[in-house]
């Protein structure tokens, strides 16, 4: 039997490194795509390397279902994406949550909540203390906030806010997600009490009030802040302060990074795609980034002619 699995990217649009902590975000799954194909056939069509040891070193966090399944023969494995790697875009919850899709067509649990397990356990390969948003948004859809129940138990609830553009960038990485959420950790360590209520700061950001008039002046005016407080954190880089700068002198209303920082993703809201695409341009001609131009049209996220620079 073949068993195919797909997910999403993700941005994190308020609320990164506060809901390691408990404090609440808010997210966005995107229209980036990972599939995983498993097959016992040799001749699966590769369209790279075969992806086999990767999974193999994904597949036992899974649990014993997921192993007895793996080991109980050959695969033959092939992954597509066109999620961004290590950016800060969920690549690595996308591989995890489209690799628990295709497990599961395999094993007689496939309860969503069984799938979302799988992808939340394997994604601590990737770094030590999830908090969960990025494989719920990798396997879930639209705009949605998160709130820390306890340790175990992410309450979602869908966000309502009016329309507006916003432009999507990345820069190259120079510090892995893990090293990143261990920086806030020793910042706890020795600056508790500041560092606590930035952090709460960031969470309540996170939590936006029913706004569907000139949403994105909300929404810029947040990131403004949500960036100084990231920054002050020390997660940014000069190259994401000097693309976020740029962006706010060419239109944009604020912007702020997303993800877990030190380079990667980051995000600029403005009020529609006209100014969106004035800003694209400023920060492509004098950043070495990767843009792209997303529109929410108050439901949902609608294509807008799709430039990926
Ligand atoms: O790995 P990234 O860049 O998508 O960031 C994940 C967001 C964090 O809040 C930093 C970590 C987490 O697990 O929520």
């Amino acid at each position: 039997m073949v068993l195919n699995g797909q997910a999403h990217g993700k941005l994190l649009l308020f609320g990164e490194h506060a809901v390691v902590h408990g404090f609440p975000a808010l997210g966005l799954t995107l229209p980036l795509r990972t599939q995983v194909c498993l097959s016992p056939d040799s001749d699966i069509p590769l369209n790279g390397p075969d992806h086999a040891s990767l999974v193999a070193r994904l597949v036992p966090y899974m649990g014993p279902g997921a192993l007895h399944l793996w080991r109980s023969q050959t695969w033959h494995v092939r992954v597509d994406s066109n999620v961004p790697m290590g950016c800060g875009l969920g690549s690595s919850a996308a591989l995890t949550g489209a690799l628990a899709r295709a497990v599961a067509h395999g094993m007689t649990e496939k309860r969503p909540e069984s799938i979302r397990r799988m992808a939340h356990q394997a994604e601590r390969h990737f770094h030590g203390r999830p908090s969960g948003v990025d494989t719920a948004l990798a396997l879930g859809e639209g705009l949605v906030t998160f709130h820390r129940i306890d340790a175990a138990v992410l309450k979602t609830e869908p966000c309502t806010i009016g329309p507006f553009a916003m432009v999507v960038g990345t820069l190259p990485r120079t510090h892995s997600t893990r090293d990143m959420v261990n920086h806030i950790q020793d910042q706890l360590a020795s600056n508790r009490d500041t560092t606590l209520a930035r952090l709460s700061r960031l969470g309540s950001l996170a939590v936006l009030p029913d706004v569907t008039e000139s949403a994105w002046t909300l929404l810029g005016d947040r990131a403004n802040e949500a960036h100084t407080l990231l920054r002050s954190l020390g997660v940014s880089t000069p190259a994401l302060d000097r693309a976020l700068s740029i962006g706010r002198a060419a239109g944009a209303c604020g912007g702020k990074l997303s993800g877990a920082g030190g380079g990667g993703a980051f995000v600029l809201f403005c009020k529609d795609v006209t100014c969106a695409r004035q800003v694209e341009l400023a920060v492509t001609q004098s950043s070495e980034c990767h843009t792209h131009t997303y529109q929410w049209d108050g439901q949902g996220l609608v294509t807008t002619g799709d430039k990926t620079s």
